[in-house]
């Protein structure tokens, strides 16, 4: 039976078991894919593990997404340009490190019908997802990308990669499309975020990474003055069945039964 792993610190979190599992199920693979909380030291014993054949396939989640990439052989394009992996496997004999944030982060909003051409964003937080975001932002062509984080020198080196990108202190709010959260403000439940509602006014885009909870305290706010909101659950499905279809070379069906799954919480 092969087997699969997301490996993060901490991990209780993840959905990922309930929709890989659900999809080897589907499309009748022998397979299992469990979560592992682990630290920093253990990573290069699960990459040994990729090569000697125990393990088939790995998610990377918060915080080793960087961390792991000088321990693999070799990154993808989109691993190489955001400097983030978060699906590795074995190719060739070569341990790949992947990214599958870029895409499934357009596609989500896609498939909500978002239009984000020339569009100002404000991004809230620096932390490892971001670089992939920032990526996908730029492909879908917005006008500008403003970014804050609570310790600024980490919004001030995306900077170095990034060029263009606006910083503005935490706690302000600047006129913007779409605010997005990549921060972790928000998995707990009283979590709340400093905004000027009132300011902001109606008719923009809350994207909230976080899926669960579905509906974190940034959203229900932004709903309640008039503003279109969307969790993280499609780009977390969409970077899922990437992975999936990196690892079995085949595309998992993404349906109601899909997406219920993430939905019972
Ligand atoms: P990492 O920082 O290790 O990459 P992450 O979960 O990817 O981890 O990122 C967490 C993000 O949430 C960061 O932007 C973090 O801000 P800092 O860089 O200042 O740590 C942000 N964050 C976490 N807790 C926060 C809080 N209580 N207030 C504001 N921002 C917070």
């Amino acid at each position: 039976m092969k087997k699969y792993l997301v490996i993060g610190n901490p991990i209780e979190h993840s959905l990922s078991p309930r929709l890989h599992n659900h999809w080897f199920k589907k499309n009748n693979i022998e397979a299992i894919y469990q979560k592992k909380q682990i630290n920093e030291n253990d990573l290069k014993g699960i990459i040994d593990e990729i090569r000697n054949d125990k393990i088939h396939g790995v998610n990377v989640t918060i915080p080793f997404k960087q961390l792991v990439i000088p321990l693999v052989d070799d990154l993808s394009f989109e691993a190489k340009e955001s400097q983030s992996v978060n699906t590795i496997c074995k190719e060739k004999n070569k341990i790949v490190g992947h990214n599958t944030d870029i895409n499934g982060f357009e596609l989500a909003l896609r498939s909500r019908g978002f239009n984000i051409k020339n569009k100002k964003i404000f991004i809230l937080g620096a932390g490892g997802v971001v670089p992939s975001i920032i990526l996908s932002l730029k492909k879908l062509d917005v006008r500008k990308i403003i970014i804050t984080n609570r310790t600024k020198t980490k919004a001030e080196n995306l900077k170095k990669f990034f060029t263009n990108l606006e910083i503005v202190e935490w706690g302000t709010t600047p006129d913007f499309d779409m605010i997005i959260n990549a921060t972790s403000l928000g998995l707990n439940k009283n979590d709340v975020i400093d905004l000027n509602y009132e300011k902001i006014g109606s008719n923009k885009i809350f994207y909230d990474v976080i899926y669960n909870p579905i509906e974190t305290n940034f959203l229900l706010k932004a709903k309640k003055f008039g503003n279109k909101t969307e969790n993280g659950k499609m780009m977390f499905i969409y970077q899922a069945h990437q992975s999936f279809t990196i690892w079995n070379k085949l595309m998992p069906k993404i349906d109601d039964e899909t997406i219920k799954l993430l939905e019972n919480d």
